[in-house]
């Protein structure tokens, strides 16, 4: 027994030495201040998993705005001064963008591989996104949400005292529920079939909840056998999605009935794979648009000033397009100019995705290079990755003066208009706001994700008199564990009171 102890200690003992010696990497002339943290393999990352914040933050302290750290087996060069955020975008022909978020969704949703290199697909998806989800797309997709939206939160023929009762609920169950149905509606359209349509809707959302709790293991590479449920609930997703039911579906967005026609003809994908590829926009679609329109509710609700300036300028843009507000009349539709123009919504927004959210923006040298930034240049070398994390930006004192605090107004200059000047040591950024990432990499989504925020608080803010059950209830802590993934959801709800206006 002793014998096999001392065995066993003498080979961990070499193992050590070997990946002392052989394992980590020195840092060679020309690169940026290296730590190798002291596990192997995983190196630093259950010191920035635990608050990659903090661990930014030490480290910028102790090496300047650009050190490199070693990650799950890769070095990650992090670039923290927001001066130089444009710089790094120059380096564009560097980098390839695509194998980390292709192989990331592969891991994930249990597709093959949907990088066209690799021969599954021939697909532009980037192309699709861009095709889809921005200009002339845009105006259908706008439409749809706003009468989605409508179709879920009046009720159809609402009883008198149905309409007199305050209804209590977690802000963000409601929100959840809400924005998961109306957006699925509006790009996977209304299932014309089923009698218990309803029904089922309530399966995806409980499936989709199940699914996105492991979403952050999966990325970090655990196998989604290891959970049973996630495992089931994806499976089930997927297969609702799978052509033969989209077919039964009226009203499916361009989106969805364009990637139809493109894994149909250009792909190998089977049809359980081809479902599982629309999961990935659903997910896409919902995961950071959720949490976001709970913050940006919460916000206005918990400050009477930005409830005032955000109940005036609606009441006034609805005036001013000849809108009437009726729970049983025309539902509300407003066009892209006229949501265009709220300034005030938008500042808030903003405000709340500033202090949400927590992504991780990534490109992988395609090559070794020298990357010449404001701090300096760096010698780069291929399959290493660099990385903005824009939360270090969003709460600088600097840049934000009173950064935890929410000001509704932070986005608005003295005229009320939109405030685009935000400067970094006396310097003006050319980047100060990025939860929706940056360059090649920035989602495709974001201008619908705001357009449906601002439709869902036109619309509760019309329909519902609104109260906190605690008027003076805690900002709710930030969930750190989906730190990376976008906009972090609250740790716990808040309860909150709405009734229809008469
Ligand atoms: C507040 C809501 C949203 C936020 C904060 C958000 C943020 C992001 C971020 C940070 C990325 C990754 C960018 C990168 O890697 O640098 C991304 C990618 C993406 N987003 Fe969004 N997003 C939101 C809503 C939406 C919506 C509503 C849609 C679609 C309807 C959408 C579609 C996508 C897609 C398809 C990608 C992947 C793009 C690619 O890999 O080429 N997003 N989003």
């Amino acid at each position: 027994m002793m014998t096999m102890s001392l065995i066993w200690g003498i080979v961990v003992a070499v193992c050590c030495c070997l990946w002392l010696i052989l394992g980590i990497r020195r840092r060679r002339k020309g690169e940026p201040p290296l730590e190798n943290g002291w596990i192997p393999y995983l190196g630093c990352a259950l010191r920035f998993g635990a608050n990659p914040l903090e661990f930014l933050r030490t480290n910028q302290r102790k090496h300047g705005h650009v050190f490199t750290c070693r990650l799950m087996g890769k070095y990650v060069h992090f670039i923290t001064n927001p001066l130089s955020y444009h710089k790094v975008l120059c380096h564009g022909k560097y980098f390839d963008w695509k194998k980390f978020h292709f192989t990331t969704s592969a891991k994930a949703f249990g597709h093959r591989s949907i990088d066209p290199s690799d021969g599954h697909t021939s697909e532009n998806i980037n192309d699709t996104f861009v095709r889809t989800l921005q200009g002339d797309a845009l105006n259908s997709l706008t439409e749809a949400m706003m009468e989605n939206l409508q179709l879920i939160m009046r009720p159809p023929a609402p009883s008198e005292s149905q309409l007199a009762a305050w209804v209590t609920e977690g802000m963000y169950s409601f929100c959840y529920r809400v924005m998961f149905e109306a957006g699925y509606l509006t790009l996977f359209g209304r299932d014309l079939t089923r009698q218990d349509s309803r029904a089922h809707m309530l399966n995806n959302l409980d499936n989709f909840k199940q699914f996105d709790k492991v979403f952050p293991a999966l990325v970090a590479g655990l196998p989604i056998h290891l959970f049973q449920m996630a495992h089931r609930a994806r499976e089930e997703l997927a297969t609702s999605l799978k052509h033969e039911k989209l077919r039964e579906r009226d009203r499916v967005s361009e989106l969805v009935s364009l990637r139809m026609l493109l894994n149909d003809t250009l792909s190998t994908f089977n049809d359980l794979e081809k479902g599982k590829t629309h999961l990935a926009i659903l997910w896409a679609s919902q995961a950071n648009t959720i949490p976001a329109t709970f913050w940006s509710l919460f916000q206005m609700i918990r400050n009477p000033e930005a409830m005032k300036a955000a109940t005036e300028e609606v009441n006034r843009t609805l005036e001013k397009a000849g809108q009437k507000i009726s729970l049983q009349g025309k539902p509300i539709c407003l066009n892209q100019m006229q949501l265009n123009d709220l300034p005030v919504l938008d500042s808030i927004i903003k405000e709340s995705l500033r202090l949400s959210s927590a992504s991780l923006n990534i490109r992988t040298a395609k090559e070794d290079f020298i990357l010449s930034i404001e701090d300096g240049s760096y010698n780069i070398r291929k399959d290493d990755i660099i990385a903005l994390y824009p939360q270090l930006m969003h709460l600088d004192p600097d840049i934000y003066p009173d950064p935890l605090t929410f000001k509704y107004d932070r986005y608005l200059d003295e005229n009320g208009k939109t405030k685009t000047t935000f400067y970094s040591n006396g310097l003006k950024l050319k980047y100060y706001y990025m939860p929706f990432g940056s360059g090649a990499t920035i989602c495709p989504g974001r201008l619908f994700a705001v357009y449906e925020i601002k439709q869902f608080l036109i619309l509760m803010l019309s329909y519902f008199e609104l109260e906190l059950v605690e008027s003076h209830v805690k900002c709710p802590p930030l969930d750190q564990s989906r730190a990376g993934l976008g906009i972090l959801p609250p740790l716990n709800d808040i309860k909150f009171k709405y009734k229809f206006k008469h």
